[in-house]
C-alpha cells in the first residue's frame, strides 16, 4: 500500500465495489499478497481473527464463495458457522430480517450473506450490527469476487492500469460483471463487454467500458478474457436460440483465443457450464488461471475480514 494511503475498511460494510476507492481497493489487494502467503504455507493459521464470530447465511448455492469465507475466517482464527438455509428456521417460515436479528443475537461479529434478491445485503446492513459482507445478492454484486479477479489478474500481470479485459457472455445476470466493472474502471483497466443482444444491457456503456455484439471485437488483443457462466437459473427460455448457437457464436475456444494477446489469462468465477462458455481445452490450457482464482479467493477473503473486523493490524 502507498504509504500515505488513509484507505482503512475497520467495521465497515462490505456491499459493491462501486463504494470502493481506488485506495481501498489496492489495501485489500496489499493485504491479500500477505495472507496468500499464509494460505500457501503448512501450518495456516494467524490469531487475528481470535475470539470473533463470522456466520455465512447463504440463502443460495454456493461451493467457491462459501468453503473459501469459511476457510478464510478458520485460517485467522476466528470461529466461523455456516448456515445451511434448507435446514435452518427460514424453511419454518422465518423472516430474513428474524434470522438476521437471531444470528446477531448470538454474537455475529460479521455476517457474510448471499441471497437471490438485489439489496439484501445492504438491506442487512441496515437491519443488524455485525459487519456485512455480500457473498452474491442477485444480479447485484458480489465485491469478493471482484477483488479476487483484479488480484488474480495482478499477480499474473504485475500491473492493472492499461490492460484491455474483454468479460463475455451473460452479461445481464452477472453480479461479478458489475463488481468487476467498478473495481476494474477503478484501476484505470479498459473493458470490453461482448455477449448476445438479449443478455448485454446497453446501460454499462460508461467510461472506461465498451459494448460488443461481436465477441471477436471485444476479444482482439485482449490482456485479459474474464469468461462468465450462463446463468441458466436466472432467466427465461428464449434468450438466445440453443446451447450450440451459443458455443458457436461466443464460446471461448482454442481458436478465439488466439485473437488475444499471446498471454492472454483466462479467469472463470465458476461454475462453469464447459461446452457452452467455455471450452474444456481452454479451461485448462496454459492461459487459464481458473484454478488460481479459487486460492486467491481464499486469500482476498481472509483480507476482507482481517480488515473490516480488526483493522488490518
Ligand atoms: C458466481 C456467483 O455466484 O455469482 N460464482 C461464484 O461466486 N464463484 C458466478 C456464477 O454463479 O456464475
Amino acid at each position: 500500500m502507498e504509504k500515505n494511503s488513509t484507505a482503512n475498511l475497520f467495521g465497515k460494510n462490505i456491499l459493491g465495489l462501486e463504494n470502493f476507492s481506488p485506495d481501498e481497493i489496492r489495501l485489500v489487494l496489499s493485504v491479500a499478497a500477505k495472507m496468500k502467503k499464509i494460505v500457501r504455507d503448512d501450518v495456516k493459521k494467524l490469531p487475528n481473527l481470535r475470539g470473533k464470530a463470522i456466520i455465512n447465511l447463504f440463502c443460495e448455492p454456493s461451493t467457491r464463495t462459501r468453503t473459501s469465507f469459511e476457510l478464510a475466517g478458520k485460517y485467522l482464527g476466528a470461529d466461523v458457522v455456516s448456515i445451511n438455509t434448507s435446514t435452518s428456521s427460514m424453511v419454518k417460515g422465518e423472516s430474513l430480517r428474524d434470522t438476521l436479528r437471531t444470528i446477531e443475537a448470538a454474537g455475529a461479529d460479521a455476517v457474510v450473506i448471499r441471497h437471490k434478491s438485489e439489496g439484501s445485503a445492504e438491506y442487512a446492513s441496515r437491519a443488524i450490527n455485525s459487519v456485512i459482507i455480500n457473498a452474491g445478492d442477485g444480479a447485484h454484486a458480489h465485491p469478493s469476487q471482484g477483488l479476487l479477479d483484479l488480484f488474480t489478474i495482478q499477480q499474473y500481470k504485475g500491473r492493472l492500469a492499461g490492460l484491455k479485459v474483454a468479460i463475455v457472455g451473460d452479461i445481464l445476470h452477472s453480479r461479478v460483471a458489475r463488481s468487476d466493472i467498478f473495481g476494474m474502471t477503478k484501476t484505470g483497466m479498459e473493458i470490453h463487454l461482448a455477449g448476445p443482444k438479449t443478455l448485454l444491457p446497453r446501460f454499462f456503456e460508461f467510461d472506461g467500458v465498451r459494448v460488443h455484439e461481436n465477441i471477436e471485437d471485444a476479444i482482439k488483443n485482449a490482456d485479459v478474457i474474464n469468461v462468465l457462466r450462463i446463468q441458466l437459473e436466472r432467466q427465461q427460455s428464449g434468450l438466445f436460440p440453443s446451447g450450440r448457437e451459443y458455443a458457436r457464436f461466443f464460446g471461448i475456444n482454442e481458436k478465439r483465443l488466439r485473437l488475444a494477446k499471446e498471454d492472454v489469462l483466462i479467469l472463470h468465477p465458476g461454475p462453469q457450464n464447459k461446452g457452452l462458455e467455455i471450452s474444456e481445452p481452454v479451461t485448462y490450457g496454459k492461459h487459464s488461471a481458473i484454478k488460481e482464482q479459487v486460492q486467491n479467493g481464499v486469500a482476498v477473503r481472509m483480507a476482507l475480514l482481517d480488515l473490516t473486523l480488526n483493522g488490518g493490524k
